[in-house]
């Protein structure tokens, strides 16, 4: 009767379920595409999921706002409005190049059309477009759209209040 001996005893990786690394698989992955997470160090072998960056791609760029920010309208002469708003104070300076504005236009009833869009500026609190050719004896409505956008994708968060500019 032999006694039983182990031998050839080899260390087990663990294989970390889908979403996570580390020792023991304790960290959670970040948004990697197609859930591509290393075991090792939580690295994104294929890059990250739309609106996300970083290393680990652990860093969101939010989706913006203009709620509660207003924006206003001034008459410069016959043919020329000035429209201010207050950029949205929650983008971190850091993440600016992701975030821009789109000044939306519509005569009368119409539909919104969107006209001139400029980046966000962390050096700004508000900015200013001056919108030409608008004639003296129309009515025109105008909003602020605030965007996201990454690659080819844009996408709009909540818009400003609606300013109005009445025929004189
Ligand atoms: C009206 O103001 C705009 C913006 O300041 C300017 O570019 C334009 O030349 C002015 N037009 C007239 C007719 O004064």
């Amino acid at each position: 009767m032999g006694a039983i001996t182990l031998s050839n005893v080899t260390m087990v990786t663990l294989v970390c379920q889908v979403g996570f690394y580390g020792v023991n698989c304790e960290e959670e992955c970040g948004r990697c595409k197609d859930d591509l997470c290393s075991d090792d160090d939580g690295h994104c072998s294929d890059g990250c999921q739309i609106w996300f960056i970083g290393d680990l791609c652990k860093e969101e760029i939010a989706l913006p706002s203009l709620a509660g920010s207003h924006a206003f309208l001034k008459r410069m002469n016959e043919s020329a409005v000035a429209i201010t708003w207050t950029q949205d104070p929650g983008i971190p300076d850091k993440h600016a190049e992701f975030y821009g504005y789109t000044v939306a236009y519509a005569e009368g009833s119409g539909d919104f059309t969107d006209g001139a869009s400029v980046p966000h500026d962390p050096a700004l609190m508000t900015q200013t477009l001056i919108v030409a050719n608008v004639h003296s004896h129309n009515e025109y409505r105008f909003e602020v759209k605030v965007y996201r956008k990454m690659s080819r994708e844009r996408e709009f968060g909540v818009k400003s209040n609606t300013v109005i500019i009445e025929s004189s």
